[in-house]
């Protein structure tokens, strides 16, 4: 459909928030079963909920306006949920792939914020106001669950995240601690028994020195008996 006014415009903006919100509907269910806290669970269920009445507000708003809702695949929710997955598979189980969690529903919020927005203003400019009460009504459920998300997140999520981090790290810290001490004590150990065996290696070299000393002492004093005996025998003679 060439979009050559505001009113066809305003049809294929509808037309793409319809298949947006098909998408999340998809993709919520996996994101309340991944989710570590109660209140976060419980607050992408209800929104799954409210989901399936905005699809059913933007078949209503396009009948009002004489349009058969046709197919059209909403380009931008394609890309934030995609890189909302690949971020939840990246996270660690917990507090963190909550937060995580919020990070990617709070920009499709505020993608269908925007969305809803514009659209709401395009429909009472157009003077279609039952289709401006639908948008806006919508829109009001949007906010709210931003809202709820950013309560959720910090009353608890970023903190328990934030905590897990801490955790980590000094865990982290300890095991690097017990292998420096290792490392510490070996090279004391291996300091004292080099020492020692310097000690002993001079100790031997000493006792050999005086040994061959007195062996030298010992051969000269036999040499010099020797000597003296055959003078005396020669004198005898
Ligand atoms: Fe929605």
């Amino acid at each position: 459909m060439a979009v050559d006014s505001l009113r066809a415009h305003l049809i294929e903006e509808l037309t793409d928030l319809l298949d947006a919100e098909n998408q999340l509907t998809r993709a919520l269910p996996k994101m309340a079963a991944a989710s570590s806290t109660t209140a976060l669970k419980q607050a992408f269920q209800q929104h799954l909920k409210e989901t399936r009445g905005h699809i059913i507000r933007l078949n209503s708003a396009l009948r009002l306006l004489d349009e058969e809702p046709s197919r059209k695949t909403c380009e931008a929710m394609e890309g934030l949920l995609a890189e909302g997955e690949e971020m939840m598979k990246k996270a660690s189980e917990g507090a963190l792939r909550d937060a995580v969690m919020i990070t990617a529903a709070q920009k499709v919020e505020h993608y269908e914020m925007a969305t809803y927005g514009t659209v709401r203003t395009y429909a009472e400019v157009l003077g279609e106001s039952g289709v401006a009460r639908l948008l806006q009504a919508t829109l009001r459920e949007e906010k709210a669950a931003d809202s709820k998300l950013t309560a959720i997140a910090q009353r608890s999520v970023n903190k328990r995240a934030a905590e897990e981090w801490r955790t980590r790290k000094s865990a982290d810290g300890n095991e690097s601690g017990v292998v420096e001490r290792s490392a510490e004590w070996m090279g004391r150990l291996v300091g004292s028994a080099s020492r020692r065996f310097a000690g002993t290696t001079k100790r031997a070299a000493e006792s050999i020195g005086v040994a061959q000393d007195r062996a030298a002492r010992r051969a000269a004093g036999r040499k010099r008996t020797t000597k003296r005996g055959r003078s005396a025998r020669k004198h005898r003679r």
